[in-house]
């Protein structure tokens, strides 16, 4: 190692590494507790997200998917346990500054700016870059949010507010994109044009993807793993390939 970097000119010369960069996952959740007052929902999770990884949430109704969307964004306190993004804590941090270190999300029912224009929701996002215009690429990926950038969101079908969504996420240049069941009320056809989209993104931009989901066929479709939730803990998890379909789907049924 010591031999190596003396070799290095030394303005590129780093600190030297336990672990190889790329060894170092995108998010880390150690051991993570959140409540809502004295009520804890989340007992203790424990799983990582690997550099352009894209890992699918799974579980039914009330099971904690959007609380722990939440806590990562410090919408919902810690109450124990750690967030690492590119392995710094950012447990402490407030939302906005959590965004900055590269966390970004498109909240369950999508929540965008109803009465603003197209382009005025995605410039929200562009906030902690220090961009005033939305970068050309995006709208790129988002043909149709470039021919109605001048429409309110609210006058956009669910699959293209979906879209703005994400575009907004992807404003502030994340390394970790979270959405929170983006397939929720939106048509067969378009979850999976949706499906197709969310792996350009990942292979694209390099970026890990979180993706809470009930639709099995969905998460199979995009995901290189699975974590199954189940009244706040992690009751299964499975890469993909492998994947033991039936036993998952007995965690999604009711
Ligand atoms: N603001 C809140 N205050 C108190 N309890 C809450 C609050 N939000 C959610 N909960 C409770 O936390 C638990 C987990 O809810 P959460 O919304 O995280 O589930 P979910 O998996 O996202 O469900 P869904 O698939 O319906 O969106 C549930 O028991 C719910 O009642
Ligand atoms: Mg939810």
């Amino acid at each position: 190692m010591g031999s190596l970097q003396t070799a290095h000119p030394p303005e590129i010369q780093a600190p030297p590494l336990a672990v190889a960069p790329s060894a170092t996952p995108a998010l880390a959740v150690d051991d993570l507790h959140a409540a809502y007052g004295q009520s804890e929902v989340l007992h203790g999770l424990t799983f990582s997200v690997a550099p352009g990884e894209i890992v699918a949430v799974m579980g039914r109704n009330g099971m904690g998917k959007t609380t722990l969307m939440k806590t990562l964004m410090g919408l919902v306190p810690v109450k124990a346990g750690a967030i690492r993004v590119g392995g710094e804590d950012v447990s402490g941090l407030k939302s906005h500054r959590r965004v900055a270190k590269g966390l970004a999300y498109v909240p369950q029912g999508r929540m965008i700016f109803s009465t603003m224009t197209v382009q005025e929701n995605i410039e929200t996002g562009l906030t902690v870059t220090g961009a005033r215009a939305v970068p050309p690429d995006l709208y790129a990926m988002f043909p149709v949010l470039l021919e109605m950038k001048g429409r309110r969101g609210g006058n956009l079908s669910g699959g293209q507010q979906q879209q703005l969504a994400i575009a907004r996420a992807l404003a502030s240049g994340p390394k970790v994109l979270l959405l929170d069941e983006p397939t929720e009320g939106i048509q067969p056809s378009i979850i999976r044009e949706m499906g197709r989209t969310l792996k350009t993104i990942r292979d694209e931009r390099g970026l890990s993807i979180i993706v809470s989901e009930q639709v099995l066929s969905f998460a199979l479709d995009v995901a290189d793993r699975v974590i199954v939730l189940e009244n706040g803990a992690i009751v299964h998890e499975a890469p993909r390939d492998g994947i033991d379909e039936a036993a998952v789907a007995r965690f999604l049924s009711v």
